[in-house]
């Protein structure tokens, strides 16, 4: 197993505390945010090798549990964790004891009790990741989405792919872009974001790192209020594209009853799908970055899906680094920032 290079290992050393939670991108704030994707870009190193596997974090141990479904981020949260070499535990909730009834909190109780040191928890309910953090004793905890209420880490993924499309277009190092680094652009969150996790954490992280965010949808999908969301709504879809640097697409979100919010899908989409037509709109350098699942001719025509301004499949790529930075950060960067003399935010 190879280690990190010199100039990696100079990348991954950790400059600020982040922890010892992540539940909402509002834990990171920009210098924490910034920090992130400095690290995730010494991992996206190691992701390139033939071996991508490092002992960052061997004989710590990651427990994940999803209590909805997921591909994505299950999927690339256990994969971070066996590349920094952490130990995964995997709990298949249809066939665990909490089908017999047992309670959210014995559950982590009981996870805990076999020594874990993170929990990378999912969940319908808002809050429950907050909740849970209450219980634990020594883990930490990593909300992987809960509810409506936020996704942060695919946020951070997002933050991580539109500064690395940003640097290739200035031909600078993603590195070198900062806190602030997204002033002067304009971001145009799409579609269903009264239910999305995804668009509370991106509103928070994009505006954070200075971008103009702006929400798109139908009314009865906006949120019923703006309060405290550094955004601003445009009505005209067409017209909101026509001056986006990125347009960030969100699925309907119809296991959250979203479907019963639009009169139907062929009007849901002919008004705020992003269809071929509207996709000539874009300026030529505008990319379009979808979190998935992607419900192909809903919220992005299938032909449109397969552009390259479309970067959903990079999205997935860069999640794995991320997350390697996210978990290192939190499980792996305690005694390095003591060396340091740093402390836990
Ligand atoms: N983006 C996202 O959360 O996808 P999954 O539901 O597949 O994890």
């Amino acid at each position: 197993m190879s280690t990190l290079t010199p100039a990696e290992d100079e990348l991954a050393t950790p400059r600020v505390g982040i922890g010892p939670h992540l539940l909402s991108v509002a834990d990171l704030g920009a210098e924490g945010i910034a920090e992130v994707l400095r690290v995730a870009e010494a991992f996206a190193e190691v992701e390139r090798r033939s071996i991508p596997k490092v002992p960052t974090l061997r004989g710590k141990v990651v427990a994940s549990l999803f209590f909805e479904e997921s591909t994505r981020t299950r999927l690339s949260f256990e994969t971070a964790a066996k590349r920094l070499s952490a130990d995964v535990l995997s709990l298949a909730v249809a066939s665990s004891a909490v089908q017999k009834g047992e309670s959210l909190r014995d559950t982590i109780e009981t996870i805990e009790a076999m020594g874990i040191d993170a929990v990378v928890l999912r969940h319908r309910s808002s809050g429950a990741p907050a909740q849970v953090a209450r219980w634990v004793e020594r883990a930490h905890v990593i909300n992987a989405g809960d509810g409506w209420h936020e996704h942060p880490s695919q946020a951070l993924v997002d933050c991580f792919t539109v500064r690395q499309v940003l640097a290739e277009a200035r031909g600078a190092e993603p590195a070198s872009l900062g806190v602030g680094c997204f002033e002067g652009l304009r971001i145009v969150i799409v579609g269903d974001v009264r239910h999305s996790r995804v668009a509370r954490s991106e509103v928070l992280a994009y505006g954070a790192l200075g971008a103009e965010v702006v929400l798109c949808g139908p009314s009865s999908l906006l949120p019923a209020s703006l309060e405290g969301w550094p955004a601003k709504v445009a009505e005209d879809l067409d017209d909101a594209i026509a001056h986006a640097d990125v347009v960030s697409l969100l699925r309907l979100q119809a296991e959250r009853g979203s479907g019963s919010f639009v009169p139907s899908l062929r009007e849901y989409t002919a008004g705020w799908g992003l269809t071929a037509e509207r996709v000539r709109r874009l300026p030529p350098h505008a990319i379009v970055t979808h979190p998935g699942p992607m419900v192909r001719g809903v919220e992005i025509a299938s032909d449109v899906a397969d552009l390259p301004a479309v970067v959903a499949t990079r999205q997935v790529t860069n999640g794995v680094a991320v997350r390697m930075a996210l978990l290192f950060l939190l499980l792996g960067a305690d005694s390095a920032l003591e060396g340091l003399g740093g402390a836990r935010g």
